[in-house]
């Protein structure tokens, strides 16, 4: 029987979770559910054990929940630990936001100047979490929600023992977009390939065909489920897709559509405020929900937010690695050869069939050239992020961002960072 540790539990994504473990329990046998969070989240975290408790006792299940700041003693012998931790909370990001968004950049939690921040912030956390763990539970697995999903697995493979899969619920929304586009059936194979909220979906085979170029239509004529609720609608010009042969997924907008999307974000942030913002507001109305005695399932309100459906992520990859599965998921895990140009010792999101052992990554046909190029580009400015984020060189800092599409450079990006080191200085423990 497991013991399952959420790190972050104020999360108010966390009822996804539950509702998740709910749903397995004949594959996951749980014992003990540990929450985590620190003093700040304590309150959240009373809310969300409470209604965790409702919804167990509704399913029948005898599980116990504890609440704990005291990360130490949940850790203890853990089989699974998904963290979901935000460093700074919500306030955090809105500043991050707000600071790119002041020096003419775009303001996003995971991409851009705010993604450099967000990783400065949490990476030196993560790695003591995964520190913790080499003593604590050596053998169990971390389940890594945590953003930027993707740095921050790599920085873990790359510093710690520990066995780190890394997540994000875009390539869910995806398949899921997918399987809507193709008449409701799932009897196919995507195969993505990239880094996380980089990545590309590479081909759908169905049936010994590849999809691909049907979908990409559906997609053209104005019919797209697979964007996230956090991403605005939009549309890609047609040669995009056709041209590509590759279906990028939404965050490649950041990179394809810079200059819309930052004429978008500054309308936003003059009327109903940046995504930060909107998402405080949406967190505190789930909040009161949750706080319902009478509530004991995972409210529709949910699905506003744009992690929506993380828990099938989450719950389905522990399954696998538990059950020993051999399905085919779509993970942040170490490259070796599936993405030809990238290091093998770097961390990529592919399509990965999931067993007791790990993922092991499928190979992908050669990127053309140029998206190589692009995804070579975005490794090394992660790889460079996450040393600053550890050694606080404000030269390395310097040398990431320079690299990054969406970040400018000269006098503003001097500033930038400035001004990024200053509103962080108690949150970014390096600088
Ligand atoms: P949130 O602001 O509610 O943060 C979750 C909790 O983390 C809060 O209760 C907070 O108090 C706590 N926390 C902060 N620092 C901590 C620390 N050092 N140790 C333990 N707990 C700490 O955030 P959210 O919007 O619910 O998202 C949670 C995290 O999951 C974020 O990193 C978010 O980016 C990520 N997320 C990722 C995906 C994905 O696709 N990978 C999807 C959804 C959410
Ligand atoms: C998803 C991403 C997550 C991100 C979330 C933001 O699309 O995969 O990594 O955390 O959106 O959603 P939010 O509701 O917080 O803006
Ligand atoms: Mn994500």
């Amino acid at each position: 029987e497991l013991k399952v540790v959420i790190i972050g539990a104020g999360s108010s994504y966390t009822p996804e979770l539950i509702e998740g473990l709910i749903n397995r329990t004949a594959e996951l046998p749980l014992r003990e559910l540990w929450m985590v969070d620190i003093e700040d989240g304590r309150e959240k975290m009373a809310i969300i054990a409470n209604l965790a408790r409702r919804m167990l006792k509704k399913a029948g299940l005898d599980v116990s929940v504890h609440e704990t700041l005291d990360r130490r003693a949940a850790l203890t012998g853990a089989d699974y630990v998904c963290s979901q931790f935000r460093a700074g909370c919500l306030d955090a990001r809105i500043s991050d936001e707000r600071i790119a968004l002041k020096f003419g950049m775009i303001g996003q939690e995971t991409n851009g100047l705010g993604g450099f921040a967000n990783a400065c912030r949490t990476i030196p956390i993560a790695l003591e979490i995964a520190r913790e763990m080499e003593t604590l539970c050596p053998d169990a697995w971390l389940l890594n929600f945590t953003n930027p999903s993707g740095m921050v697995t790599e920085a873990i493979l790359r510093h710690t023992t520990i066995k780190a899969v890394g997540l994000c619920n875009v390539p869910v929304i995806m398949q899921k977009g997918v399987t809507k586009l193709l008449g409701g059936s799932s009897d196919f194979i995507m195969q993505v390939a990239g880094l996380n909220h980089f990545i590309f979906a590479r081909q759908i085979l169905q049936n010994g065909m590849d999809k691909l170029d049907d979908v990409i239509d559906e997609i053209i004529a104005g019919n797209d489920p697979l964007v996230p609720r956090n991403i605005p609608p939009f549309t890609w010009p047609a040669h995009v897709l056709k041209g590509l042969r590759m279906i990028p997924c939404a965050y490649l907008r950041y990179y394809y559509m810079k200059d819309d999307i930052l004429k978008q974000e500054i309308g936003e942030a003059n009327g109903e405020g940046t995504r930060g913002e909107v998402v405080k507001a949406l967190e505190h109305e789930l909040f009161e929900i949750y706080k319902n005695p009478e509530l004991a399932e995972k409210p529709q309100a949910l699905e506003g937010r744009g992690g929506q459906y993380y828990s099938e992520a989450a719950c389905e990859l522990m399954s696998a690695i538990h059950n020993d599965k051999r399905i085919i998921m779509h993970v942040n895990t170490r490259n070796n050869g599936a993405i030809n140009g990238l290091p093998d010792d770097c961390a990529v999101e592919v399509s990965s069939v999931i067993t007791r052992s790990g993922p092991l990554p499928l190979n992908v046909a050669a990127f053309p050239e140029d998206t190589l190029r692009l995804l070579q580009l975005m490794k090394s400015f992660e790889q460079l992020t996450i040393e600053a984020a550890i050694t606080g060189n404000r030269h390395t800092a310097w040398r990431a961002l320079v690299l990054n599409p969406l970040i400018t450079s000269g006098t503003l990006l001097e500033q930038a960072l400035e001004a990024v080191i200053e509103e962080n200085k108690e949150l970014m423990s390096a600088f």
